[in-house]
């Protein structure tokens, strides 16, 4: 399988990623911070030290990291933590459905949203966040990255904007974190939300909240935190009023590991990389007419205006369809379709059938590029010589066609 289905998580995970969570499931995995036994102590280290490598990728300190599920626990988190009814919030076309459908929710409890348009690449003026901003305007959220079309967005610019306001700024770092460099204070961040499994190399089920100190977050899920227990009223303190029930130490674990893996190989390095890949796969396919002539393709075409993705249709190709036929002949694992992103489908104009996403990680080879070149150039040859060929789907080592 060539897997280039790094956006929604990536594979493989280092070696040292597997190995730590190994360790930890074979050794000395117990309940930290409940017990005090030397396999629970260990544990609650293993933590602490996850808590220092995120702190440090970010410029935070330990006890502002909350760790979660996944980033939609993350964000949720932040959402529902903070909004109260009659506050407004901007954001933009290019966010996820964990922060448009929270929203869409929190419209029930009274929160408002203004959702800035965006462009037909998927950038975004931070200006228009600016005049966006009224006087009840609570929260700017914005995402490092577009998981549709990988365009980055001007997030310095709009923490600039919200620290000059007075507004709070939360940033989805879930496509950005481990490729982009950030800082929470020179960005302006007050909350940053982010996935474990993505870009920092870390287990799936893993994500985290980073929540600057004095920030004002109510816990959303409560129950037993490890401290005050005599209690029955949940304690609000960060993180681990944030954190009830047992924590997942196995992935954290991992995801410390990863962090430490994204540290040591450097975020340039891998920006570097990623930039290579995808300059290259664009390459083959604006140098071959036969390809580029019969595909549409979306996002920023400057590879250091977005991270490593790349967006396409093949001209009156449904993308399921498209990227069904990569997997099943080609053995090439793309994802299709919406991506959880409906508006910013409408922003590129791709809101009927959505796109085909490319998406890469370090590990990807320029072999990879190239093949999956080919089979874009294959897909659109049989189509034009045999249309009811790739309307149905053909068995996966079925290359002869
Ligand atoms: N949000 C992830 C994606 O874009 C799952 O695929």
């Amino acid at each position: 399988m060539i897997y280039l289905d790094n956006a929604a998580t990536t594979f493989p995970k280092p070696v040292s990623v597997r190995s730590a969570v190994e360790e930890c499931m074979s050794e000395w995995c117990a309940n930290p911070g409940r017990s005090g036994h030397r396999m629970a102590m260990r544990s609650a280290e293993s933590v602490y030290r996850a808590r220092l490598e995120i702190a440090d990728l970010i410029g935070a300190e330990a006890d502002e990291i909350v760790f979660t599920q996944n980033c939609t626990g993350a964000l949720n988190l932040a959402l529902h933590g903070v909004l109260k009814p009659g506050d407004h919030v901007v954001t933009t076309m290019m966010e996820h459905n964990s922060v448009l459908r929270t929203l869409n929710s929190l419209r029930r409890y009274g929160v408002e949203t203004t959702v800035i348009r965006c462009g037909k690449d998927g950038t975004l003026q931070a200006e228009s966040v600016r005049a966006a901003c009224r006087n009840n305007t609570r929260m700017i959220v914005c995402t490092m990255a577009s998981n549709v079309t990988g365009t980055i967005l001007p997030v310095e610019e709009i923490g600039k904007i919200a620290s000059e306001r007075k507004i709070l700024f939360l940033m989805d770092g879930s496509q950005g974190l481990g490729v982009l460099e950030a800082d929470v204070d020179s960005m302006g961040i007050d909350l940053l939300a982010a996935s474990g499994h993505k870009s920092l190399m870390g287990p799936q089920g893993t994500g985290f909240l980073y929540i600057r100190r004095g920030t004002p977050v109510s816990p959303v899920t409560e129950g037993g935190t490890g401290s005050e227990s005599g209690s029955i009223i949940q304690p609000k303190t960060v993180p681990e009023g944030m954190e009830s029930g047992t924590l997942n130490v196995p992935g954290i674990t991992g995801l410390a590991e990863g962090i430490r893996f994204v540290k040591r190989t450097g975020l340039n390095q891998i920006r570097k990389r990623e930039e290579k890949l995808i300059e290259y796969l664009s390459s083959l396919i604006r140098e071959s007419r036969d390809i580029s002539e019969n595909i549409l393709s979306y996002g920023p075409g400057e590879t250091d205006k977005k991270v490593g993705i790349f967006s396409f249709n093949i001209r009156g190709m449904n993308s399921e369809r498209a990227a069904d036929l990569l997997d099943r002949r080609y053995g090439i694992a793309v994802r299709a379709g919406f991506h959880c992103a409906p508006f910013a489908h409408r922003a590129i104009g791709t809101e009927d059938g959505g796109c085909v996403r490319i998406s890469v990680s370090m590990f990807n080879t320029e072999r990879d590029m190239y093949d999956t070149a080919e089979a874009i150039r294959d897909i659109i040859r049989i189509r034009k010589r045999d249309p009811d060929d790739v309307e149905c789907s053909g068995s996966r080592n079925d290359k002869s066609e």
